[in-house]
């Protein structure tokens, strides 16, 4: 089957970018519009009803532009509105949950960190996912203003270094082996959290799983692209300048309202 459609990737803003870098290595044929909705970042203290409202408004955008599926690049977006999405579009989605399972199971303290938006950690998908894992005890961080410094491209400013700091101690002191970034930004912390975190800690983050379930649900349902190669398109609602720069001022950035 042959479906030469693109594939949507949403996310509040620029982290979920980390994702789509993984979909783009693994489907480098496959066209992809990726949406920042910067304008309304972080979705992470908002509101249920209003992460479902705007991951609602995103993905109109992307169905008016012909995507065959869409990633939710964005862990609170899944969390807390991926049912929604499904029971109210035909189309395939693909959400970002907390690695949390390999984290679980490969830990041998039996202790793993998680930091992520008060959002993700808060919902019941999120909730869910941790009860099935009692024998781990699993340390929760809510990362406040990390997203926004990143959506503000401050990653390497000491107000980062401070905020991670204060953020991971008390899980070091626990005894942490994993540490899951629960959150689809974090993963442009992972050199600033290397410098905190002693080597023997690992860091998990969603990007590549998440392509490899893309891959397996084109395959499955959708079709593959025929196209030899496939330019990405990128919009953001808000200043470009910052996208731009994370994607290593490789592609354009079309400035739109959404
Ligand atoms: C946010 O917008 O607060 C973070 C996005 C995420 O949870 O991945």
């Amino acid at each position: 089957m042959t479906n030469n459609n693109p594939i949507g990737v949403f996310d509040s803003g620029i982290g979920g970018t980390s994702i789509w870098n993984a979909i783009h290595e693994l489907l480098p044929n496959e066209k992809t519009i990726y949406l920042a909705d910067s304008k309304n970042a972080p979705y992470g203290q908002k509101s249920k009803e209003e992460i479902v409202a705007l991951s609602k408004k995103n993905v109109d955008f992307l169905i008016e532009n012909n995507c065959k599926l869409i990633v939710v690049a964005c862990n609170t977006a899944t969390t807390n509105a991926i049912q929604e999405l499904r029971a109210n579009y035909d189309i395939p989605f693909i959400g970002i949950e907390p690695a949390i399972k390999p984290a679980a199971h490969n830990s041998k303290t039996q202790v793993i960190g998680i930091l992520a938006t008060k959002g993700t950690l808060n919902s019941e998908l999120f909730n869910k996912t941790a009860e099935m894992f009692h024998d781990t005890k699993i340390i929760e961080q809510v990362g406040y203003g990390l997203v926004q410094l990143i959506e503000d491209g401050n990653l390497n400013s000491p107000e980062m270094t401070q905020l991670l700091e204060s953020y991971l101690q008390p899980m070091i002191d626990a005894n942490i082996d994993y540490l899951v970034l629960g959150c689809s930004h974090y993963p442009y912390l992972i050199p600033q959290i290397q410098k905190i975190l002693p080597e023997h800690i690992q860091i998990i983050d969603s990007g590549e799983a998440v392509a490899r379930q893309t891959k397996n649900i084109l395959r499955e349902k959708v079709g593959f692209s025929d196209a030899e190669k496939s330019e990405p398109v990128f919009y953001v609602n808000s200043n470009p300048f910052v996208l731009k720069s994370i994607l290593n001022n490789k592609y354009d950035v079309i400035q739109k309202e959404f």
